[in-house]
This record gives structure tokens, C-alpha cells and sequence, in this order.
């Protein structure tokens, strides 16, 4: 008889490129990014020629993460929670403060210039509104050759037919390139914005709320073409969403943030059927029923959202927890770390945070969401 051979200690985990591996990531991942303890701190208040305070706004305090090949992780959590700014790290439009980000196994920061440029060019952006993201004076095609025009050697002929068959593949016209973006309904506009970022063949694109701007009816089509481009181009996807529903349907791995820290993460089937921090429970019981008639008691954190300016050393969720804190517990003082309760499924477990440990103690937090999830009926719907 053999028996197993204990795993690797962590510091010795690895992805299959070498990267280190951090709870919460995949060892065996297809990764195409991979996001290692990243952390983007704001510095705010005044300090005038260096006196004064200065105070930290942690927006991303780290957060590690990978970006599989022709798959999606979403990011939820409050407003403020970091989605955004981990999103534009990644976009390179804030640097980080600390932390690693690989492309394709190769740490961005040492990239050459080429290197760089092929970096820049593989991750593209949709964002929430199509209105604000497409410049109204231009015609159509001109928006969608821009990126084309920019980085690429292509002729004029060229960029015509590309731009003919990104309309095409978007489910738009080709004749509808000399439009302007106002004659065109929301969800068209947002077919436009996917047009553009899909021009430059990328292989990740960040989605920031890519169907809140939009008509409910409508939202399904976005939602099904984004996924049909995902099956047919091998694309991976980044996205935010605060609907709980859009982000069951499309993401495979979900990373639920608060105050700049992922909480909760795994696979996303796992976290709703089983969601176990009591942060991502108060989440999904402030979304809306999938049926009116399901009546479902929604769990109020105590407390007030804290200020992401200098937070306490330790736990976050510590000051919205409704269980007791044992102000002396190291993780009072010092950041838990995430521990894998079952495969691919990561909680920040600490006496005060976790719907185990509030059943332990007798309090019940009334989590009628807890059957419909079980039952399947859960769809979520932000509110
Ligand atoms: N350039 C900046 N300077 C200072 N603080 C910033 C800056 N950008 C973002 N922040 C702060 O960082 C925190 C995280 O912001 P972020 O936009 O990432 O949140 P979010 O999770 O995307 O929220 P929402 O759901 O409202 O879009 C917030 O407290 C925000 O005020
Ligand atoms: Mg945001």
C-alpha cells in the first residue's frame, strides 16, 4: 500500500510556468495572467513639503489571482471595494504599489519594449457605458479601426474589410460603420465597444459592469454574445458585476472583495451553492428574489462600511461582523489568510467570520437564502 505524499509546503508551490503559487490560485492553471499579492495603496490627505500625516487609501491590499485562458473570473463586492482599480492595474492605467503581474509566465515589469506592447495589446476593455466610452463625433468605423490605425501596419484596404467583419461579428451590419454611435440603440452601442475591443485579436478583456447600463430585455443578448465570442476565440475575461445573476451565468471563478481584500473565492457553482463567509451571504441575501413571491430575509451587517483609509492590521470584515471579536485573536491583529474548505473554494475563516462559526456559537442570522440557493431557484438581480 502507498500512501499520498503530502502536498508541497506553500512557499515551494508552483504554477506550471514556476510562479508562486498563493492560496487562492490555481497550481495546474492555463493562466495567461497571473496576479501575485498585489496591492494599490492611494496616499490622501495633506502633507505639505513632507510634514503632516499621510494616510493610506488601501484600494487593492493583497490580492492574488489568475486569469485562466477561455475563462471568466468575476470580482464582486460593495462599491469601493477595489473591482475597478484591480481592473485598471492590470489595464496600466494606475502602477501598483506592490505586487507581481505575469504575462504568460513572464513578470510585466521586465518586459522589453515589444514584450510590453504585446502585453498592452492582449488585454482590452468594455466598460459599463457605452455611451461615455464612445467618442459621439466619430462614425462607427472609425471607432472600431482607431486601435487598428494605432498599433498595427495595416493598409487602409486592410482595416476596411477587419472592421466589415468585427461589425459582423458583433451581430452589427457592416453599412452601419458610417453611423454615428447616437443612432444606435444601448445594446448596440455596447456591441460596438466589444467590436473595438476585439480588433486587436487580445486574449484577455476586462469586462467593468459590461450590462448594468442596459435594458434588462437586452441584457441577455450582451451576455450570450460575450459568451459566444469567449467559446469561439478562447478569450478570457476579467469582470465586474454587482448583479449577482449576470455574474453566476458568466463567470466560472468568482473572487467576492470587501475593503480591498478577497474574502471569499473559488469556483463560482461552489460559492453560491455553498457561500460560506458572512460577507458573501449578506451579498447574496441583499439580492433580489428571483420570484416575488419568495419571500427572503435579508442579513444587515452591523456596523458602518469602514474608510479603506489606514484599516486595522487585521481582519477587515472584524468591525461588520455580527459575532463576537476576540480583540486578542492574532487575526485581530494580523490579515487571515485564505484556507481551501473543499476543491477550489477559498474563505477567510476566522471565529467571527464564517456562517459555520455563527452556527457554533447558537446565532441564527436568518438565511432563508440558504434554501433557494439548495433548491436552484436562487437567480440573484442587484439591487
Ligand atoms: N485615483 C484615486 N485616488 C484616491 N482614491 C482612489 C482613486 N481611485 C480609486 N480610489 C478609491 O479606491 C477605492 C476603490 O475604488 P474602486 O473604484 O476600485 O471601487 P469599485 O469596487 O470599483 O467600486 P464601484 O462598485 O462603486 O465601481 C475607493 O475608496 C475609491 O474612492
Ligand atoms: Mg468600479
Amino acid at each position: 500500500m502507498t500512501t499520498a505524499e503530502a502536498p508541497p509546503p506553500t512557499s515551494e508551490r508552483t504554477n506550471k510556468f514556476g510562479i508562486d503559487w498563493a492560496p487562492g490560485t490555481l497550481e495546474s492553471s492555463d493562466a495567461i495572467i497571473s496576479v501575485r499579492h498585489l496591492r494599490k495603496w492611494f496616499q490622501v490627505g495633506n502633507t505639505i513639503l513632507g510634514f503632516g500625516t499621510k494616510h493610506w487609501l488601501k484600494a487593492v491590499d493583497d490580492v492574488s489571482f489568475d486569469i485562466e485562458r477561455g475563462k471568466t473570473i468575476g470580482l464582486v463586492g460593495e462599491s469601493g471595494c477595489g473591482k475597478t482599480t484591480t481592473l485598471k492595474v492590470l489595464l496600466g492605467l494606475e502602477t501598483p504599489t506592490e505586487g507581481t503581474i505575469y504575462f504568460e509566465g513572464q513578470d510585466v515589469a521586465t518586459l522589453t519594449k515589444a514584450g510590453r506592447k504585446e502585453f498592452r495589446t492582449s488585454i482590452q476593455a468594455v466598460f459599463q457605458d457605452p455611451w461615455s466610452s464612445l467618442n459621439p463625433r466619430m462614425r462607427v468605423n472609425s471607432i472600431v479601426a482607431e486601435p487598428l490605425e494605432i498599433a498595427t501596419t495595416m493598409t487602409r484596404g486592410q482595416i476596411r474589410t477587419r472592421v466589415g467583419e468585427l461589425l459582423t461579428e458583433v451581430g452589427l451590419n457592416s453599412y452601419q460603420g458610417n453611423l454615428y454611435p447616437h443612432e444606435f440603440s444601448g445594446g448596440q452601442r455596447q456591441r460596438i465597444g466589444i467590436a473595438r475591443a476585439l480588433a486587436l485579436n487580445p486574449k484577455i478583456i476586462t469586462l467593468d459592469e459590461p450590462v448594468s447600463a442596459l435594458d434588462v430585455s437586452i441584457r441577455a443578448q450582451i451576455m450570450n454574445l460575450l459568451v459566444d465570442l469567449q467559446e469561439e476565440h478562447g478569450l478570457a475575461y476579467l469582470m465586474v458585476a454587482h448583479n449577482l445573476a449576470t455574474v453566476r451565468y458568466m463567470c466560472h471563478r468568482t473572487a467576492v472583495m470587501y475593503l480591498g481584500v478577497v474574502q471569499e473565492m473559488g469556483d463560482t457553482e461552489s460559492i453560491f451553492r455553498k457561500p460560506t463567509h458572512l460577507y458573501t451571504n449578506a451579498l447574496l441575501s441583499a439580492a433580489l428574489p428571483s420570484h416575488p413571491d419568495i419571500e427572503r430575509e435579508e442579513i444587515i451587517l452591523p456596523g458602518e462600511v469602514v474608510s479603506p483609509v489606514d484599516p486595522p492590521p487585521g481582519d477587515v470584515f472584524m468591525t461588520r461582523t455580527p459575532l463576537p471579536v476576540d480583540p486578542d485573536h492574532e487575526y485581530a491583529k494580523s490579515r487571515p489568510p485564505l484556507t481551501e474548505i473543499e476543491p477550489d473554494h477559498w474563505v477567510t475563516v476566522t471565529p467571527w467570520s464564517t456562517i459555520d462559526a455563527a452556527n457554533e456559537q447558537g446565532i441564527d442570522l436568518a438565511l432563508s437564502v440558504d434554501e433557494e440557493i439548495e433548491s436552484g431557484s436562487f437567480e440573484g438581480g442587484g439591487r
